[in-house]
């Protein structure tokens, strides 16, 4: 998950971060990241992976409560990724209906994402059925950028 989770950060926003700041991504910090993550998960919260039967985890996907109040989204996805050389043979929508399942699951009231404003992903969401619901002024590795939050009502 950590290899994965640096490898699609840097080929999915290459030019819309700042290069030093991709290049400064660590896989042994992403390590950590995700051992506290198991290590303190709550009922809530899931991930799921994607798993190549020679390469290993190919994507991953991760959620729970909403973090913020947007109305009636109780549940979010907090990240989805697959590795670049995987796109576009169907893993995404699996990922993504896994998350949906898993939501339901925990009996959460439709759910949200945030994406960065330019990220082709945003016509992923949309054909997924998600709805614009609101964006934002953020900074990630010392750049200003506008995050768009897309919803599905109900799960
Ligand atoms: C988003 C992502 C998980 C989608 O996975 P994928 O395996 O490429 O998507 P799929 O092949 O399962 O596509 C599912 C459907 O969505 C459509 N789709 C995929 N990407 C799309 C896009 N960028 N815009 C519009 N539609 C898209 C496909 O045509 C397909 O349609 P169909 O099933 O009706 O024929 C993957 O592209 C990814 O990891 N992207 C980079 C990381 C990223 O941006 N993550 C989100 C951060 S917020």
């Amino acid at each position: 998950m950590a290899r994965v989770h640096v490898e699609s950060w840097r080929s999915t926003y290459r030019g819309l971060l700042p290069e030093n700041f991709l290049n400064n991504l660590d896989i042994q910090r992403r390590l950590d990241y995700w051992r506290s993550v198991f290590e303190n998960e709550s009922p809530g919260e899931f991930a799921l992976v994607a798993e190549h039967s020679t390469q290993g985890v190919v994507g991953f996907v991760s959620g729970g409560p909403a973090l913020e109040d947007l109305g009636p989204y109780s549940g979010q996805v907090y990240a989805i990724y697959l590795l670049a050389s995987q796109q576009g043979q169907g893993i995404g929508r699996a990922m993504f209906e896994g998350a949906r399942g898993s939501l339901v699951e925990r009996d959460y009231a439709g759910f949200m994402l945030w994406v960065l404003e330019g990220n082709p992903t945003c016509g992923f969401y949309e054909h997924m059925g998600g709805q614009l619901i609101g964006r934002k002024e953020d900074q990630i590795g010392g750049q200003p950028v506008t995050e768009l939050a897309y919803g599905w009502a109900s799960t």
